[in-house]
């Protein structure tokens, strides 16, 4: 039996991912109530959930009515086992179970006032009367199957919550995971304890000694190498590994690209363990002269596969007494989990032959794969990790370098009715596919303007904000460069100037992710422009434009534009969709 799956809890609950962007969110909400939970594709056959004490499906984008719109085992509602669908799960059981969703083309998007009947079903146990939730769908159930009772409404929705207690089916069309949702936590709980009967199995702040034991398990007699990134998730694998195993049996190995932010190889290189490989000189020059967004990515992953082979052969970890460590999380390892480009950065680094050949014959720890990123820094905090380290934001793999655009040409920005289209070229998701497109300023910080003008304006998928400019915007223009390591420079001191400054003012903690992107608009004299890019988010698929406190953007302007060669400051009012977080 693997050693590391043997200390796993089979879960309480099992939440069946219908493709809602949620989903993951839920299974988080219910850990958090000290109760096991994972999530499954919604197709699951019926017989592999029967040990779990409840169902939730999740909501998803579909309509019921889609060719090969996600479906689950009509076999679950049949055996008593409780079941809680929300949003398009609401829809699947009134569907499955003879009742009618009425297909929508407009929906109802945010708050909204939910009026529960009082009852006495375990679900909305001291729930009933008027409260406020958040709804986000587009059909809804007109007809509740047969058995089943309106359990809620709301003023445009007449089948917000639905019961069929007798056979432990519920259903709600709102969101109960999402904090907008007041009542939420109570509905869920409800659904665990009551509903359910769950008994809590699951610590998440008491997990060290448990992960520690089952790393010394599964390494035997062996050592752990890791390629550690400076990002939380590697970084609490690392520590557990040396806590675990001792200093002599654990190496880390660190790449500076030379594309990283401020301060950050001198920190990582104190860590004890870690050796810090220099590759700067190789990545920049491989780099020089390619202003092309897809290509400076790849390029970038072809290098670290190269430096990894390296090290890999240098420290003869082919041989049998070592073992990969990887700081793999709960979303990366499940089908329907993790972002896009987190996955394709894996694939560039699981390509490395000698990582390949590891991970083929099960010879890779993965201490993490069970928790949720806000479970690996409680177990960082056990460790007592610094919160600088726990908290800080995500970052990408490719490092500055996706967020310092080029140009292949000098060209004049165009002057229209709605604002200047600066002819740089950013990256949106519009449709499935990745699409650069230029830019639009508007004069004013409108958050809401942006995907209106997106949509109107056809070749723009991002709009930006002037804040402060040297000169007449009419009086810029772009101008042909590539990635320098001048301009990956005046980034970093950028990037340096925003983060201590949010730090400072604890703004920081009230974003997801702010990135700071150096794009090559601006005069002779001052050639480049920066772009702030703060966001609010819950996992990276979706995100907002997030709005800054007046006098923090008027410090980090005036300090921005005191750089050398900096001509204008701009932000990002784009939410995503259509834009993407990073601007390549
Ligand atoms: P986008 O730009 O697609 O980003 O909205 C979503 C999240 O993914 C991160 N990201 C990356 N992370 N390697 C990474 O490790 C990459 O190549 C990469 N590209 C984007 C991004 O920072 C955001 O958190």
């Amino acid at each position: 039996m693997h050693p590391v799956s043997r200390l796993r809890p089979a879960p309480q609950i099992i939440v069946l991912d219908a493709g809602g962007q949620y989903c993951h969110l839920i299974a988080r909400k219910v850990r958090e109530f000290g109760i096991y939970a994972e999530t499954r594709p919604s197709e699951t056959c019926a017989s592999k959930l029967s040990a779990a004490r409840g169902i939730i499906i999740s909501g998803g984008p579909s309509s019921v009515y889609d060719d090969g719109s996600p479906t689950v085992d009509p076999a679950i509602f049949a055996r008593r086992q409780p079941v809680l669908g929300i949003c398009y799960g609401q829809q699947l059981m009134a569907h499955l179970l003879g009742g009618h969703v009425r297909r929508g083309d407009r929906g109802e998007y945010g708050l909204a006032t939910l009026e529960l009947d009082a009852s006495s079903d375990p679900l909305f146990s001291g729930l009933d009367g008027r409260q406020q939730i958040w709804m986000s769908h587009r059909d809804a159930v007109a007809a509740v199957p047969r058995g089943f009772r309106v359990a809620g409404r709301t003023a445009t929705c007449e089948v917000a919550a639905m019961a069929a207690p007798e056979r432990n089916l519920y259903a709600v069309q709102f969101h109960p995971e999402v904090v907008h949702t007041t009542r939420g936590r109570e509905l869920l709980h409800n659904f665990v304890f009551r509903v359910c009967g769950c008994m809590p199995d699951w610590d998440p702040q008491h997990r060290a000694a448990r992960l520690e034991e089952e790393i010394r398990e599964y390494a035997g007699g062996r050592k752990v190498f890791f390629f550690v990134s400076g990002g939380v998730d590697s970084s609490v694998a690392f520590a557990l590994s040396i806590r675990a195993l001792g200093e002599n049996r654990v190496r880390g190995v660190y790449v500076d690209t030379g594309l990283m932010r401020e301060g950050e190889t001198e920190s990582i290189a104190r860590l004890p363990g870690i050796s810090v490989e220099h590759a700067e000189r190789r990545f920049l020059g491989a780099l020089a002269g390619v202003t092309e967004p897809e290509q400076k990515r790849h390029i970038i992953g072809e290098e670290f596969v190269r430096v990894q082979e390296r090290v890999i052969e240098a420290c003869r970890l082919e041989e049998e007494d070592w073992i990969l460590g990887q700081g793999t999380i709960y979303p990366d390892t499940i089908e329907s989990g993790g972002t896009a480009k987190a996955s394709l950065i894996k694939t560039h680094h699981n390509r490395v032959a000698g990582i390949q050949r590891l991970l083929d014959a099960g010879r890779v720890l993965e201490p993490l794969k069970l928790l949720y990123k806000d479970e690996v820094r409680a177990v960082g905090r056990e460790l007592g990790l610094p919160a600088e380290l726990l908290d800080r934001h995500p970052f990408p793999g490719p490092g500055l370098a996706i967020r310092c655009l080029c140009s292949p040409c000098d060209a004049p920005v165009r002057a229209t009715s709605d604002g200047w289209v600066i002819p740089v070229h950013s990256v949106g998701v519009q449709g499935d596919e990745r699409s650069y497109r230029a830019v639009l300023v508007i004069d004013r910080l409108d958050h809401e303007a942006g995907t209106e003008l997106i949509n109107r304006f056809s070749g723009v998928n991002r709009v930006v904000g002037m804040v402060a400019v040297r000169a007449l915007l009419s009086r810029m223009s772009v101008r042909a460069c590539s990635l320098t390591p001048g301009r990956i420079e005046g980034l970093r001191k950028a990037d340096a100037i925003v983060r201590r400054l949010c730090q400072e003012t604890g703004f920081d903690g009230q974003v997801w992710q702010f990135p700071v992107i150096l794009i090559p608009l601006g005069t002779d004299d001052a050639p480049d422009s920066i772009v702030l890019r703060p966001v609010e988010s819950v996992d990276g698929m979706t995100a907002r434009s997030a709005a800054m406190p007046r006098p923090l953007l008027q410090q980090i302007t005036s300090e921005l534009l005191a750089l050398e060669g900096i001509a204008g400051v701009f932000y990002d009012l784009t939410h995503k969709p259509p834009g993407t977080i990073e601007w390549e």
